[in-house]
């Protein structure tokens, strides 16, 4: 069997550096691996629109920031291919034939869609599109026959919906899908950063985030102004490392190379955190490291984005290139699928 990747992000918003840790990161570790003969990064623009239908302009201006931020953080069209969800008609049409091997039931009870409805305050009028984009994904999955998803943890109960409806599939019309496995950051403090207000979520919406591409001002803001122990009041109390947002972004991105560089008077990020746990450590200290440390992770990133910006038409030209290649191999399992439903009546008259 090949190996085979798809993931992809909605064009929501810019990219965060919870998107970075929680799979970005990983997805170009995979892609420079050489273990897998193909790799598929979808901008799920159709999905964005489930819960943005009134407000396109956002996910169509969201689309070349997102491809900027893959492109900055190193996904390379040459080894990856890069396209626009909505370019792909053939998703449409295997998410309605997926549809019926769903019930609302099974879909009102998935985590991560149970907690958008009520974020979203969706409660009293949930749209269809919004309910049933678990479906479309298995579609988006299905459709490239990829075995690997590398994503964030919410998007596990995502996954299981997937094998779930592959299963049922090739259970009615014999073997013809592929169960996908996600892929999750080996790291745990990167399964979910929280937001630098201490939220558990990083979100637009929160203003809590910082962006792929905030400028070294705005990280600098961001991270000294974090949420950190508020019962850490003077520098002698002890304070509590596994809650704390600083330290959890430390876990997330700190090196003992850093510590080397910045502040060699710990070995370690563990050495750190003892004293601080034992009491004696100002947040201020915390504080500057941890933005010494992002700024170097982030400024090659930001200067890389910075440089593909000046041309949107090249950027626009990878996504259709990558989206006509992605539009053939979708199309193929589409005619595997109909094959296999014995609805394909046509298929001989070409
Ligand atoms: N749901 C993902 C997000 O919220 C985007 C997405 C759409 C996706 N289709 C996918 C991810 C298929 C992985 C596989 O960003």
């Amino acid at each position: 069997m090949e190996n085979i990747i798809l993931t992809g992000d909605r064009p929501s918003g810019k990219l965060h550096i919870g998107h970075y840790v929680g799979s970005l990161k990983r997805r170009v570790e995979l892609q420079n691996s050489g273990n897998f003969d193909k790799i598929y990064i979808m901008i799920a623009d159709a999905q964005a629109l489930t819960d943005n239908f009134d407000n396109p302009e956002k996910v169509r201006a969201n689309i070349t920031e997102v491809a900027l931020d893959y492109l900055a953080c190193g996904i390379d069209p040459n080894k990856s291919t890069v396209f626009v969800q909505s370019h792909i008609a053939e998703l449409t049409e295997l998410t309605f034939y997926y549809m019926n091997l769903v019930t609302l039931a099974r879909l009102q009870r998935n985590p991560t869609v149970k907690a958008e409805i009520k974020q979203k305050n969706y409660e009293l009028s949930l749209p269809m599109g919004f309910l049933t984009y678990p479906v479309s994904q298995t579609a988006d999955i299905t459709a490239f026959k990829a075995n690997t998803v590398p994503v964030g943890e919410d998007q596990l109960p995502m996954l299981e919906q997937a094998r779930e409806i592959v299963r049922s599939f090739n259970g009615l019309y014999g073997e013809t899908l592929v169960e996908p496995k996600a892929v999750l950051p080996e790291n745990k403090s990167c399964l979910r950063l929280p937001g630098t207000d201490g939220m558990a979520k990083m979100s637009k919406s929160l203003g809590n985030c910082i962006y792929l591409s905030d400028s070294a001002d705005e990280i600098k803001r961001k991270v000294m102004g974090m949420y950190t122990d508020p019962n850490h009041i003077k520098v002698t109390d002890p304070g509590d490392t596994q809650n704390n947002p600083t330290f959890i972004y430390l876990d997330a991105f700190a090196s003992d190379e850093h510590f080397a560089r910045y502040l060699p008077e710990y070995a370690c990020l563990e050495e750190m955190k003892a004293h601080y746990e034992r009491g004696g450590l100002g947040d201020m200290k915390v504080k500057k490291l941890l933005n010494a440390v992002m700024q170097e992770t982030l400024e090659p990133i930001r200067l890389r984005r910075e440089e593909l910006a000046k041309d949107i038409p090249a950027i626009w030209d990878m996504l259709y290139r990558g989206s006509e290649e992605a539009r053939a191999v979708a199309a193929q399992t589409l005619s595997e699928v109909k094959k296999a439903m014995r609805i394909d009546y046509f298929s001989d008259r070409k």
